[in-house]
């Protein structure tokens, strides 16, 4: 296939602009895990896997699951998989792309008439992002067989528990822990997704392979002062939530900046009692701390956590910080490394490697079988926002790799299944 003629990337664009309606705000793209916009794109995902000759359903923790037999019955599962929640107000293509192209590959390789040796399992995971409740990447970890019951009492902004919201949803939450996959039956992951940053684009390539995922902290934050009257307490009398809420955050930004590979996010504040005249007694807020060495960001968890305690000392506040999601930084498979390497150069592309950033479902799936990621570019690098942009010719380059790469793939080592 030329890139003169996307073929395969057009329709791909087409449905992702469809996808982008299911949303749960009117005017932009949000689609929060277990939300009416997410129960709308899993049914318009299941129709699409199921037109493509999967054999599809919802699974009981809101992901879909479509899967295509191998040449024989007792072959290998190989997953092809990404994420159809959405951050607020998000772009279109973060994680959707990885799961419409994933769709497309098996639509075309039945167009082929092309039985693999091996099963494929396409699986639009449903709570990558963690936006809605205090956890996050669900989907992947009850494939992986590490999802925590514990999460099921994690509650929303609204007071809604992870289990009360799942069996709204009409899922069995005893179902979850039967849907870890069996690892010797499981032969590799594969994901496709737009970059998110700005490297591709630099250096005038298409696509790139992930060689590792960073790790990730999350915590709440919670700053407690004491309200009163912002015209008569003298300065040096004020317990200010706010203001210290603001020099530990200014204190997590110098932190980053002067730490190489450290990245660190305040995401979400929130002030109380939220008047003007009254000095805040209260704030919440996020960090999101990233790093490709797990040493480097459990060092700045550690040195943040003195340098906050100290600032709360300093001006008579009360900290708590709650840890929310913590994971480790992945590294993807050699194996499939080099045999993506080999599709993109077969195809004329750089094999260019490069660390991801962003999380991804693949840090989940990565403790369950061998796992590697395929990166499009995007515009800017930008995503998180609705300016993120990918043009056909990449999705269709895109898709011609990850069909190169499963006609050429052999299971190894998991394939000696136990009779
Ligand atoms: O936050 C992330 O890295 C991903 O987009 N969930
Ligand atoms: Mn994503
Ligand atoms: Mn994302």
């Amino acid at each position: 296939m030329s890139a003169a003629d996307p073929r395969l990337g057009r329709r791909v664009m087409q449905r992702l602009d469809e996808l982008a309606t299911d949303t749960d705000e009117e005017g932009c793209i949000t689609r929060l895990f277990l939300s009416p916009a997410h129960k709308a794109a899993m049914e318009r995902v299941r129709g699409w896997m199921r037109d493509a000759g999967l054999a599809a359903h919802d699974d009981a923790v809101g992901n879909v699951v479509g899967r295509l037999e191998g040449a024989s019955l007792d072959a290998p599962t190989f997953i092809v998989a990404s994420h159809i929640d959405s951050v607020r107000n998000a772009g279109r293509y973060d994680g959707t792309f990885g799961v419409v192209s994933a769709i497309e590959v098996v639509e075309e390789l039945r167009h082929r008439g092309t039985k693999l040796p091996f099963a494929i399992e396409v699986v639009a995971f449903g709570d990558e992002e963690g936006v809605r409740f205090p956890t996050t990447l669900s989907g992947s970890r009850a494939f992986a067989g590490t999802f925590s019951r514990e999460a099921l009492s994690v509650r929303d902004a609204d007071g809604v528990s992870m289990g009360e919201a799942l069996t709204a949803f009409g899922c069995d939450t005893e179902a979850i822990t039967s849907l870890a996959r069996d690892p010797a039956r499981i032969c590799g992951y594969l994901e496709a997704h737009i970059e998110q940053g700005p490297v591709l684009e630099a250096e005038h390539l298409a696509l790139g392979i992930v060689s590792a995922i960073a790790g990730a902290s999350r915590f709440n934050v919670t700053v407690t002062g004491e309200a009163g009257h912002a015209g008569t307490v003298p300065m040096a009398l004020r317990r200010d939530a706010l203001a210290g809420a603001a020099a530990m955050i200014a204190a997590i930004e110098t932190e980053a900046r002067g730490t190489e590979g450290l990245v660190a996010t305040v995401g979400v504040i929130e002030a109380k009692p939220r008047a003007v005249n009254v000095i805040p007694a209260e704030v919440r807020f996020s960090i999101d701390l990233r790093a490709p060495s797990d040493v480097l960001r459990l060092g700045a968890v550690a040195a943040l956590e003195k340098r906050l305690g100290a600032i709360a000392a300093e001006r008579g506040l009360r900290l708590t910080l709650t840890p929310l999601h913590e994971a480790k930084a992945t590294q993807c498979d050699e194996v499939l490394i080099a045999e993506l390497k080999a599709s993109l150069t077969r195809l004329g592309h750089k094999p260019r490697e490069l660390p991801s950033g962003a999380g991804h479902d693949a840090m989940a799936v990565a403790s369950l079988c061998p796992v590697v990621m395929l990166f499009l570019r995007c515009k800017g690098g930008i995503s998180h926002n609705p300016a993120e942009a990918i043009t056909v010719e990449d999705a269709d380059a895109a898709i011609e790799v990850m069909l190169d790469f499963l006609l050429h793939y052999r299971p190894r080592g998991r394939q000696e299944i136990a009779a």
